[in-house]
């Protein structure tokens, strides 16, 4: 797949994939985006019932996601499982080029980064590490859609790229199945708010909300997986 790094609105960077026309962040601000949708509006809110807890993304990517939270695990002291599944990871030339340590929002104690960011994507994969003692990563080189475990996660990072671009990975199925991979109680977090996501996620057995989105968007989209109350309906969990 070819990519080409292109700057955002906050200064940092991200991917463009010409093929898709199809960037990997926000282009208001890559950075923004992801603090604001899985740090803000999913990690955070999860930490305050738990402070050990585990996460799957859904396209692992730049790595951005994973370096947020493992710097919020830190900050906030948790204790995080992390694992990140990719299709088509980053070469080292393209992630050496994304400089995030960089351009962290300020709560972030830059200096105390070092070589954290290529640490993540140099582990390999297919196997648990621990990156920090709060931070465990389990990356997994694969197609989301050979993606079996249930029942596993508290948190989901749905960053696949946009409907327009991969329909496939916005349907009922692909939601039921992230639906059956969290706990109960568990939520999913996405930058996607198009109606017909959401009723896919609905149709999966999610309880939808929307929220406001990151600087350039105005909304976003987190789900939850609610305990079954008995009753005529069947929901996809039971
Ligand atoms: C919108 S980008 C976001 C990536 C990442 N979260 C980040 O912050 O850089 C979508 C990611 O999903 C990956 N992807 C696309 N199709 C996939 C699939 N079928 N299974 C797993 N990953 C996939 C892409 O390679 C890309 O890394």
């Amino acid at each position: 797949m070819k990519r080409h790094l292109v700057k955002t609105k906050d200064n940092s960077y991200t991917l463009f994939v010409p093929e898709l026309d199809e960037h990997y962040h926000s282009i208001h601000g890559a950075v923004q985006e992801a603090e604001h949708v899985f740090i803000q509006a999913g990690m955070l809110p999860v930490a305050q019932k738990k402070k050990q807890f585990s996460v799957l993304e859904i396209g692992f990517g730049t790595g951005l996601n994973a370096l947020l939270t493992c710097l919020s695990a830190d900050l906030h002291q948790l204790e995080v499982s992390y694992t990140g599944l990719e299709k088509y990871p980053l070469q080292s030339e393209e992630y050496q080029k994304l400089g995030y340590t960089d351009v962290l929002p300020q709560h972030y104690p830059q200096n105390k980064t070092g070589p954290l960011f290529e640490t993540l994507h140099q582990v390999p994969w297919a196997q648990y590490h621990t990156i920090r003692p709060g931070f465990q990563l389990r990356k997994l080189q694969t197609d989301f859609k050979n993606f079996s475990e249930q029942a596993a996660f508290d948190l989901i990072y749905y960053d696949a790229f946009a409907p327009s671009a991969q329909a496939n990975l916005w349907t009922v199925t692909r939601f039921t199945s992230m639906y059956k991979a969290l706990k109960t109680d568990g939520v999913l977090v996405t930058y996607c708010v198009k109606g017909e996501v959401r009723r896919n996620m609905q149709a999966a057995g999610f309880q939808v909300e929307k929220l406001p989105g990151p600087p350039g968007k105005r909304e976003m989209a987190r789900a939850w997986k609610k305990q079954c109350t008995p009753g005529p309906f069947k929901f996809p969990c039971c």
